[in-house]
């Protein structure tokens, strides 16, 4: 054997067992090359195979047949930008006349396939230009986040999603979460990320946590305030709701609306007020929310409505105060004896439950 060839074993050789142990090493050093210069082989064909042309134009058979040239061929979507990111690649494409971000959609197992990637997904980015996000391997067997994260105040990457883009909880976008799921889902260990993300951030955490503190204790240190138990979770929570009162009494003493402030400019929530007068967000941790609904005797029925009551007014008004719920358990049921704090029914609703409850009690959640 000549060394050539020897070069050529070590190096082939080194790629299988680096895709094998290590395939986002193996992705870095050889995958992106390969799977760029597969995609724009194959481009054309694939996208053809995938029902994603379009036939020519009136015009350009015309001048074709003026022309007296063949006849034109059907066309694929114009490549704006192919980008390799450390997972994947990333195509931009410019959609034909006729075409939309749906064909793309339900074509993309088919472009899995095709490029020989592991999971293919796309979105629209506007009018006409979809964004097709490749991955070369699974992304979620072996988690690495990205060394730069777009962190923000109120806003922390909490996972890797599939497509291989980090996801963010982002309280100032969507300010209450509830996340609902089996045992062992992986309730508490997000939870457990989420003090982790927030921990450096200027926010006060209060947690409740209803299994005897297992989960959140550890991470007392970082808390403002923690109950282990719906007794002391019902004071904290009045003393939030308290606390939110304060702030809006603060912001409307703030707000000094005359007829000649423009919509935009009035103080409507915590982070319209100056920095040194605005009060510190709070995100509220809850953990076996179901907890604090169970009762036994008449008392406890009391201390569950109150508790109820207290959320449902966090959860209502909470977010221009800064309050942000963040809530999980694996089942869910808001009711007081004086009625479900649920959103309105209509004056004309049928006798039966709306459709979609039914299929939501069918899956245990109620
Ligand atoms: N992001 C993750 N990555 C890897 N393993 C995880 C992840 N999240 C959860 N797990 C695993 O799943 C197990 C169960 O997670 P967790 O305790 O968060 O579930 P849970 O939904 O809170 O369950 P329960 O309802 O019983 O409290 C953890 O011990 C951990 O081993
Ligand atoms: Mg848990």
């Amino acid at each position: 054997m000549t060394w050539p060839t020897v070069l050529l074993l070590v190096i082939v050789a080194a790629a299988g067992l680096l895709r094998w142990r290590r395939p986002a090493w193996y992705w870095l050093a050889f995958g992106v090359t390969l799977a760029a210069v597969r995609v724009l082989v194959r481009y054309a064909s694939v996208m053809e195979a995938c029902g994603l042309t379009v036939p020519p134009s009136r015009w350009r058979l015309m001048l074709a047949r003026i022309a007296n040239r063949p006849v034109p061929e059907s066309r694929a979507p114009r490549i704006l930008r192919l980008r390799p990111t450390h997972t994947g690649l990333v195509l931009r494409l410019k959609l034909r006349p006729g075409q939309d971000a749906f064909d793309v959609a339900t074509a993309s197992d088919r472009l899995r396939h095709s490029f020989g990637m592991y999971g293919v997904t796309s979105r629209e980015l506007r009018s006409g230009v979809v964004e097709i996000r490749m991955t070369g391997y699974d992304v979620l067997k072996r988690v690495q986040m990205p060394a730069k994260t777009g962190t923000r105040p109120m806003r922390i990457p909490v996972a890797l999603r599939e497509d291989g883009s980090v996801h963010y909880r982002d309280y100032r976008a969507v300010p209450h979460g509830l996340t609902l799921g089996a045992t062992e889902s992986g309730k508490s260990v997000y939870q457990r990320n989420l003090v982790a993300g927030l921990a450096p951030q200027h926010v006060a955490l209060i947690g409740i946590d209803c299994k005897q503190g297992v989960e959140l204790f550890p991470l007392a240190r970082r808390f403002s305030a923690l109950a282990d138990n719906p007794d002391t979770a019902l004071e904290l929570l009045e003393a939030l709701v308290s606390h939110m009162q304060d702030v809006y009494q603060l912001i409307r003493a703030e707000q000094r609306v005359s007829v000649a402030v423009p919509d935009a400019e009035i103080a409507a929530d915590i982070w319209d007020l100056p920095e040194d007068l605005r009060p510190v967000p709070v995100v509220v941790l809850v953990d076996e929310v179901a907890e604090l609904a169970l009762f036994a005797n008449k008392e406890e029925e009391k201390r569950r409505d109150r508790i109820i009551t207290a959320l449902v007014r966090l959860a209502q008004l909470g977010r221009a105060a800064g309050v942000y719920l963040e809530i999980c358990g694996a089942a869910l049921r808001l009711r007081t004896r004086q009625g479900h704090h649920d959103a309105p029914r209509p004056a004309h609703r049928p006798n039966r439950a709306p459709r979609q409850r039914r299929d939501v009690r069918q899956h245990g959640l109620r």
